[in-house]
């Protein structure tokens, strides 16, 4: 892909990763993802916001070829993939210094092979003049390392702002325009990159919303040219706000413990409650991820194995400890052979989730009259914690 003009003197730069399936060795990628690099010459000087991931640093040489000069290399983001072309810039630019928040500059030198002469470091409102463009910088803790910053460019109205707002979505379209799409791919990036830092993320938005901008530029996924659609995705994404929903991850080996996940979709769905299975060695576990975002309650089903819930369901209760999600209530369901210590070592997993655990539900082999009865009870519960929180 050759460098895209946004506006005179701005240009896109960078790789669409269209085959990339798997970021951070964890979160899959059914769409791909880009690498979005930021090229502004102003009559004076000449910036470049973010790099690209060093596996797509030959796509960034050619795209720098005509480039004489480069004045300063923006790094918002100390993660790899996009600091990770830093050292050969700076090789490649003798004169070019990096810019970044003091939090940045140990991270990158920690994880770069970067001269620290070369580390300016810019202090949050702080404003560089490149002639007839102007660059100001705004930190955003936490979006999604602590030393994380955004980039306004005043007089071309373009906000830049690395994986904040970003998408795991490899398009050619350089914009995003009102594609649904990427508002999905959005979501998914959200809730596995942000939804962890959400009460700091509430805050970087207020600072964002009193910026004048029309672009918003992200460094995965395209530029939002009608930013107002994600802003306020991002103000309802991390508010408190919950949906009447259930989700049960689980896994069944033998069939029981599906059976007790199937009836509690009936009888949860006939209370007028949302439930969403995820049968997880079929699942894309992204999609778990999305409906995290803003689930009410969660039901994990779990059969035992060698006394433990199974692996991958150990995996998915990981995951969803580690990402912090707004749920306020919890349950356990499962089958067993001959015992089980499922309910306890599952509940010491989620030391992160506030949640009230509503029960437990176990069976010994198959579910019979009784487990069908405490099933009930269960979804009784659950039907009247979600009419005190969703009745008006
Ligand atoms: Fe796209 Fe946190 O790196």
């Amino acid at each position: 892909m050759n460098k895209r003009q946004i506006c005179r003197g701005v240009h896109w730069l960078g790789a669409i990763d269209w085959n990339r399936r798997l970021f951070d060795s964890l979160i899959p990628l059914p769409d791909g993802t880009s690498y979005n690099a930021y090229l502004i010459q102003g009559s004076e000087k000449v910036a470049l916001i973010d790099t690209v991931d060093p596996a797509k640093l030959e796509l960034l040489k050619e795209q720098l070829a005509d480039v004489e000069k480069i004045d300063y290399a923006v790094a918002q983001h100390a993660e790899q993939d996009h600091s990770g072309a830093l050292p050969w810039l700076l090789q490649s630019y003798p004169q070019c210094k990096v810019l970044c928040s003091s939090k940045a500059k140990d991270l990158l030198l920690d994880h770069l092979e970067i001269n620290p002469q070369r580390i300016v470091v810019v202090t949050d409102g702080e404003s560089l003049s490149l002639g007839d463009k102007t660059l100001q910088f705004h930190y955003t803790p936490w979006v999604h390392w602590p030393e994380t910053l955004v980039t306004h460019l005043i007089e071309d109205r373009i906000l830049f702002t690395c994986d904040f707002f970003g998408s795991h979505w490899a398009t050619d379209n350089l914009y995003a325009g009102n594609d649904p799409r990427v508002c999905e791919a959005a979501k998914r990036y959200f809730a596995e990159i942000m939804l962890p830092f959400r009460k700091t993320i509430q805050a970087n938005l207020k600072k964002v919303r009193s910026l004048s901008f029309d672009y918003i530029a992200p460094s995965h996924g395209p530029v939002f040219d009608q930013p107002e659609c994600i802003l306020s995705s991002y103000e309802i994404w991390a508010s408190e706000c919950l949906a009447n929903k259930v989700l049960i991850p689980y896994i069944s080996m033998h069939g029981s413990t599906e059976i007790m996940v199937n009836h509690l979709v009936s009888g949860l769905s006939r209370s007028g409650i949302s439930v969403l299975p995820f049968e997880l060695t079929t699942t894309d576990i992204g999609k778990l991820a999305i409906e995290l975002v803003d689930a009410t309650t969660i039901i994990i089903g779990t059969p035992t194995v060698n006394l433990g819930p199974h692996p991958q369901v150990s995996y998915a209760v990981s995951l969803a400890n580690i990402l912090r999600p707004k749920l306020k209530f919890a349950a356990i369901i499962g089958s067993y052979g001959w015992g089980s210590k499922v309910v306890d070592q599952i509940s010491g997993m989620i030391p992160n989730l506030t949640v009230e655990v509503l029960g437990a539900v176990l069976c010994k082999g198959v579910p019979r009259e009784t487990t069908f009865a405490e099933l009930d009870g269960l979804i009784e519960l659950i039907r009247q914690r979600h009419a005190d929180l969703f009745s008006e």
